[in-house]
């Protein structure tokens, strides 16, 4: 999808200063069978605007798979849609040179507040029924502190609000509409901790027996 001019330039102004590369729009149906709401796009995304097209998305793919679905079922999209980076000097034993980098990391509080309207926009256009969140940014964006994903991983918590943009657009509010949402560990999780390969696994499952009954 696109986002309108207009939300673009809103959301331009809000990120003024902050350290966003590029815009990965969100990608998916109207109604899809389930929307998953990430953290960040990284560099491969802001590359080939695809979002979870890096090593992430081969393993959030792998998971649809595992309860028979595609890319093109599920609405993907995450709680901030430009790169966030940071400024390294590092030196290079290549270039027998101090250089700079901008390697990705996670977005700031600051950060997701100001892309909220992109994401609410989105939550609003594709009407998701189901909302998989895959870690710990996208949890607290849509339910707050109130959760820890080491907790509720896998869990289906049902009929609830999430939380949106209020209207001075400073903070946020519970919304009106009810939603099923299922946290689950971030895809990258498992980079850093195999250990967690088997609960993923696990956990992804859970949400299979939900598609047949809300199909
Ligand atoms: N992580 C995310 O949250 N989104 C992406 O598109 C890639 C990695």
């Amino acid at each position: 999808m696109r986002y309108p001019d207009k939300l673009l330039e809103e959301v331009k102004d809000r990120a003024k200063g902050m350290k966003l590369e590029g815009i990965n729009f969100g990608a998916g149906p109207v109604h899809p069978k389930l929307m998953i709401v990430g953290e960040a796009p990284g560099r491969e995304e802001i590359e080939s605007l695809i979002p979870f097209h890096g090593a992430s998305g081969k393993e959030l793919m792998k998971s649809l798979a595992s309860i028979g679905l595609k890319r093109e079922d599920v609405y993907i999209t995450s709680a901030v849609r430009s790169r966030p980076y940071s400024v390294k000097k590092v030196f290079s034993k290549k270039e027998n040179k101090e250089v700079t980098k901008y390697p990705n990391r996670k977005p700031t509080k600051k950060e997701i507040l100001a892309h909220a309207p992109l994401l609410d926009y989105e939550i609003n256009y594709a009407q998701p029924k189901i909302i998989v969140t895959v870690g710990t940014t996208a949890l607290n964006r849509l339910l707050g502190n109130k959760y820890e994903i080491s907790k509720v991983h896998g869990k289906i918590i049902k009929n609830t609000p999430i939380l949106k943009l209020n209207d001075a657009k400073d903070g946020y509010v519970w919304s009106k509409e009810k939603y099923t949402i299922i946290p689950q560990y971030h895809p990258a999780a498992v980079f850093y901790n195999r250990k967690l390969a088997e609960t993923i696994t696990q956990d992804w499952l859970n949400i299979k027996p939900l598609l047949k009954r809300e199909n």
